[in-house]
Order: structure tokens, then sequence, then C-alpha cells
């Protein structure tokens, strides 16, 4: 048996890297697999009792009846799509592909897929290869644990059993994992230079570059906060921003109106680092349910797009429990614009149903969930940082097909003119993440970025 084989018969005893699939999932990829000359193999139990593999055809899995198509009983290599020549995937959707390979799987199949991508993740953390290498084998991982999620994940509480709590535990440790890889400076450049080669027509990398990105603003918001940044902007403030803060909030005294009323700045704990990124991570799964929606050019439905929100919310309520709250509020409300009456989210429903009992606002931005839900606050900080960073994502993504993209300066002048505007968006927030993007390569002009930032 050559060395391939061995490799391959390893992952059919459970270990290696390599993948086991479904006869329907070969079929359907068979042009691809044929372009790469990939080879694949049957999975077989040996008189002894252990598992071994003989290479396998396209005539045998034609042949097979019905009800044996979604068995696994088959093993590919895991990166065989790497080889298929470059005109051949420009025609497959990779998202597709792999939705397909999983649907076969049993939810104890997709928690042990999971927690093998988690220790994989782990093991790619810990090793030296290049930062884009790696980069390139975070992004495929998120991917993965993001589809995994969509699948395994329960909309009804009686379905929900320890297989969606092992997906939401490994997705947690996977985040953390994730998380500590790009807390480097060099791999978050890379990380970032990676968005620019992701494929593109699929809502899964809108949120590997939401993901992405929250992670390296999150690192860097703290960068400024032990670099002493905030003060220039509390010097600058009156000039600045006043007026804007104005606009938010009529009513309250001209005196008040200072950065440290406004916004609360403080350093993001490691805990809530992790949280924050947990939602980042699954701010858009309630689009799991109509996926296909938000990826066509069907005509816009408001209720059909709001919906996500909730669904999002209380698909992580539901799976992840109460443990995960900043993440939940993340997910139900990163179209909440500060209240604006364009906006949406579940605390504002919450809200509307006089749920909470609600104290007088002053505060557009706090660090403390507690000010958000109390209503002394407009936005909660991980919920804004996030609704910059989509509505940027969305405004530049290339993919949708319903819109041309705008440039960085472009997205980001429209944030700040516009939604700043309108008072839909933060002014400093907005600020902060223009100051994040120069420190990407963007070129963004003084009156976008923070005052006395070079
Ligand atoms: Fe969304
Ligand atoms: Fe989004």
């Amino acid at each position: 048996m050559d060395a391939e084989s061995i490799r391959l018969q390893k992952t059919a005893q459970g270990e290696g890297n390599s993948l086991s699939t479904s006869a329907r999932f070969l079929l359907s990829s068979r042009h691809l697999l044929e372009s790469a000359g990939e080879p694949f193999y049957r999975i077989e139990k040996k008189p002894d009792g252990t598992l071994g593999v003989k290479p396998a055809n396209f005539a045998e899995l034609e042949a097979l009846p019905e009800s044996a198509l979604d068995a696994r009983h088959y093993v590919v290599r895991k990166d065989w799509q790497d080889r298929v020549p470059p005109q051949y995937m420009d025609s497959a959707d990779p998202f597709e592909l792999k939705l397909q390979h999983y649907a076969s799987f049993s939810d104890e199949e997709k928690a042990q897929e999971l927690a093998a991508i988690r220790k994989s993740m782990e093991i790619i953390r810990k090793n030296t290869m290049p930062p884009m290498e790696k980069a390139r084998a975070i992004m495929d991982a998120v991917e993965d644990v993001f589809i995994l999620n969509k699948s395994a994940l329960k909309t009804v509480k009686s379905e929900v059993g320890i297989n969606q709590r092992t997906v939401a535990k490994e997705t947690g440790s996977f985040v953390s994992e994730v998380l500590a890889a790009v807390d480097e400076s060099k791999l978050t450049s890379a990380l970032m230079d990676c968005f620019a080669f992701l494929s593109k027509g699929q809502s899964i990398n809108h949120i590997s570059r939401v993901f992405s990105m929250m992670i390296s603003f999150m690192l860097h918001f703290n960068f400024l906060h032990q670099t002493g940044s905030w003060q220039k902007v509390r010097i600058a403030f009156k000039e600045r921003y006043k007026d804007q803060y104005r606009m938010l909030f009529p009513t309250l005294d001209d005196a008040y109106l200072t950065l440290d009323n406004m916004v609360q700045l403080s350093l993001i704990d490691s805990l809530d680092k992790k949280e924050w990124a947990l939602g980042a991570f699954l701010h858009d799964i309630g689009k799991m349910a109509n996926l296909d929606y938000f990826e066509s050019d069907a005509a816009y439905d408001a209720n059909e797009i709001r919906q996500h929100v909730y669904l999002g919310s209380g698909l992580i309520l539901m799976n992840y429990g109460t443990d995960h709250e900043d993440a939940r509020i993340i997910a139900g409300d990163h179209h909440n614009a500060l209240f604006h009456k364009d906006g949406y989210s579940v605390t504002r429903w919450e809200r509307e149903k006089g749920i909470r009992k609600l104290k007088e606002c002053s505060i557009s931005i706090s660090s403390q969930v507690n000010d958000y839900l109390s209503g002394e606050a407009l936005g909660f900080l991980p919920v804004e940082m996030l609704a910059v960073v989509d509505i940027y994502d969305a405004l530049t993504d290339a993919s949708r097909a319903y819109k041309k993209p705008m440039t960085s300066l472009e997205a980001l002048q429209f944030m700040h003119g516009k939604l700043v505007g309108q008072s839909k968006l933060d002014p400093v927030m907005v600020d902060i993440f223009a100051d994040f993007l120069k420190t990407q390569g963007v070129a963004v002009p003084d009156v976008l970025g923070l005052p006395g930032r070079p």
C-alpha cells in the first residue's frame, strides 16, 4: 500500500488529515475530482475488525442504490480542491460544495468534526508555518466551523441536545484559538491580506472577513488605549465631535457633552475579547434559515432581512445557553443603528413590548451591557464595533448581487457623512475604525481619522 493510502487509512480510523465523505458528495463533485485527477477510496472493515481503504471509482458509485448514497463510506484528501485547475473551480461554488459535504453528516458527526477542527486549529496556532499560509488555514477552518454551526444548530428548543452543546462549546474554544493565533501583529496583517484572495459570492466570506476584521479591530482598539491616544481625542472633542453628539442628545446640557460622558473607551479584557469575537463569528447565523435569499439578487424584502437578527439571537440563546449574553446581543442588535427609526434589533423589540423599565439615555456607547439594556446608553461597545465593521464590509463587498462595491475611502466617507450625519453610527467609533483602516494600508485623509494620530 502506498504512503497516500496509509494516510487515508488513518483517516478511516479517525486519524489523519483527510475527510470521510459520501458517495453523493463524490458524484456531485465528479467533474472537479476528475479534472484534478483526484483518487478516492472506499472504507472497508477487515476480517480482524479494523478499518482499511481500497481505491474506488465512479462506476462503482453510480451502481449504488439511492439509500446508500449518503453513508460516509468513502475518503478523500481534505485539500483535494487545491488541485482542481482554476478554470474548473471558477464554475463551482466552494460554499455549496462544503454544505453538500456536511449535509450527510449526523448531528453527532458534525459535533465530532467540529471538535477535530478545533483540535487542528490548536496545532495550526502552534505551528511555525509562514503567516500567509497560517492565515489561509485559519480562514478555511472558519468556513468549516461556520457551516457546521449553520447545519447543526436547532431552531426548536426541544431538539437541542448534547451535540448542539458540543458544537457550542467547541466553537467557543475554536474562536479562542483563532484569537490567540491572530494576537501576533505579523499574522494580523497576513490575515487582512488574505481577505483580498478570498473567493467571491458567498455570505460565508462576509462572515470570515467580519470575524477577522473584528478581531484585528479589537486589538487595534486596545493598542490605542495603551498608547494614550484618547487624550488627543479628548482635546479635539469640542471642535470636532460635539455638534454631532448634540444631534444624538438634543436635550442634554451642553456642558455634559464630553468624550468621557459620551463614549466609554475602556480596555477590552481577554474574556470580553473572546466573547465578542464569538459574537462577530455568529452575528449573521440567523441568515442560515434562508441563505439563498441573501445570496441572490431577489427583490429586497425588508421583513425577510430583519428576521435574521431575531432568529440569530434565539439560536444563540437556545444552542449556546445563557452564558453567552454578549454574543447573543451582538447577533440580535447589530442592525440597531443607535435606535434610529430605520434600525431594528431584539433589544428594541423588547423595549416596544415594555419588557424593561428604562432609565434616561445619556451615553452614546457604553462598554457595560447593563447601561445598554437599562436604556442609559444608545449603543453597547461590541455591538457598535461590529456594526461599523459589518457596514464597511457590506459597502465594499464586490460580490453582492444587488449593488456595485464602494472603494474603502468611499465607504468611509459614506459612513462618516451619511450614517453619522443621520445619527445611525457613533462619530468617534467611525473615526476609530478609520484609524484602524489606516494601519491596514488604506489611505485615509486626516479628516476621517482620529485627531492627532499620524
Ligand atoms: Fe446582519
Ligand atoms: Fe453581517
